[in-house]
């Protein structure tokens, strides 16, 4: 599948919901409810991806390799071009890519992003709830509270066509 480019706006948004949150007074406390997915690495492979110039308009926010892993629930949806019932996760593993002798190699975690499906508990987004984990470590939510999905599913908004995920399943 192409890659949609999303606008200037929202990479710098999404820039800023991966940095950590200020600690401001906030009228919304509710935590973010996606757990981390401790097992996805043993999930099924979706699709991978290397952003390693600026020209790209990604590269600030998504610059490295990323690899696109699917629950068992996800990969079935994707697979049958179906909707995605609740218990779906999609997650975004995102590591450096430091180049040398003419090969880009797989270099520190970045972050660790996750799109967990429950219509009721997410409806604000479109059924998914969002949380990305700095360097991947389950002790490190970069999201603080409920409204700050918006950041994410912001820019998710441009594929509702395909139920507001990007990746397409890989024969
Ligand atoms: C600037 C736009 C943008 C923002 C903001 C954004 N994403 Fe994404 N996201 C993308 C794109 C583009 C892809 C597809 C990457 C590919 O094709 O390899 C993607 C892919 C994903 C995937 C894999 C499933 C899919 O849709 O392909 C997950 C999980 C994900 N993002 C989570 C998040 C989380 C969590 C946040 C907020 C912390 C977030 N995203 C914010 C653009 C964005």
């Amino acid at each position: 599948m192409t890659l949609r480019i999303p606008t200037i706006a929202s990479t710098i948004l999404l820039a800023t919901v991966l940095l950590p949150a200020a600690p401001a007074a906030s009228q919304d406390a509710v935590a973010v409810a996606v757990p981390f997915p401790t097992a996805y690495r043993s999930w099924a492979h979706v699709k991978s991806m290397a952003i390693v110039e600026d020209k790209h308009p990604l590269f600030a926010a998504f610059g490295g390799i990323h690899h696109v892993y699917a629950n068992a629930l996800a990969r079935t949806a994707l697979q049958k071009g179906a909707p995605f019932p609740d218990g779906s996760v999609l997650v975004f593993d995102l590591l450096e890519a430091p180049k040398a002798d003419g090969a880009h190699t797989e270099g520190a975690r970045k972050f660790v992003a996750a799109m967990a499906r429950d219509e009721k508990k997410y409806a604000a987004t479109g059924g998914w709830g969002y949380q990305a984990w700095g360097g991947g470590e389950a002790k490190k939510p970069a999201l603080a509270k409920a409204s700050d999905q918006a950041g994410c599913h912001q820019c998710h908004m441009q594929v509702a066509k395909t139920g507001f995920v990007y990746s397409q399943w890989r024969r």
